[in-house]
């Protein structure tokens, strides 16, 4: 199973075209892929008590915990991704262990493409997360209304899904160990 993972709560995002456009190619791949977009599917603010009690965040976390992946979709806020997408870690903490994480985003400029690197590595420090060394990073020449604009993005679609999947599909093969220490 594989998980993408839409965060943008603007109603004509673009980084949901990029989560939608992979989405879409995983099943015509044949691959079992669930697709959560935090814009229909609201998640209360982590306060470290009761939110991890509603129904959405469950939802998310074990949606998270059957994925062999997880491909994020983000915009670029303030050179970081939103607040959703770090509310959602927040909000489903360990469900994320050892997870192979591709991350896509949507900005306003070329200058933050830097912005997924705090994500990154809070998911490598705190779950152990394998973030796919190859990023999209679009601005708005990639998008032509509610699609793709042209074969730039869709190869760099096509490339993030296919780096995502020789990954996962790889450690998906190997026996699991058990015996792994936790240091
Ligand atoms: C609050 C806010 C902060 C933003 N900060 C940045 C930024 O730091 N760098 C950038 O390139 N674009 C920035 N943008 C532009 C967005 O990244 C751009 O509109 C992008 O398309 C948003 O993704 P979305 O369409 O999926 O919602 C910002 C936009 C907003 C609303």
């Amino acid at each position: 199973m594989l998980l993408v993972l839409s965060s943008s709560l603007h109603p004509t995002s673009r980084s949901r075209i990029l989560a939608k456009a992979t989405h879409q190619r995983l099943v015509q791949q044949g691959r079992q892929c669930h697709f959560f977009d935090l814009a229909e599917t609201p998640l209360p603010p982590c306060d470290g008590a009761t939110a991890y009690g509603h129904e959405n965040v469950a939802d998310l976390a074990q949606r998270i915990r059957d994925a062999e992946a997880v491909l994020i979709a983000s915009p670029v806020y303030n050179y970081d991704v939103n607040a959703a997408i770090k509310n959602a870690v927040e909000l489903t903490g360990k469900a994320w262990t050892g997870k192979v994480v591709g991350l896509m985003l949507a900005a306003g400029g070329a200058g933050s493409y830097m912005s997924a690197m705090g994500l990154a590595n809070s998911l490598m420090l705190d779950f152990r997360c394998l973030i796919v060394p190859r990023f999209i990073y679009a601005t708005g020449e990639s998008f032509e209304g509610n699609s793709l604009a042209d074969d730039s993005i869709s190869d760099r679609v096509d490339l993030l899904i296919r780096e995502t999947l020789t990954i996962s599909d790889a450690l998906l093969a190997q026996p699991s160990d058990e015996a792994s220490d936790d240091t």
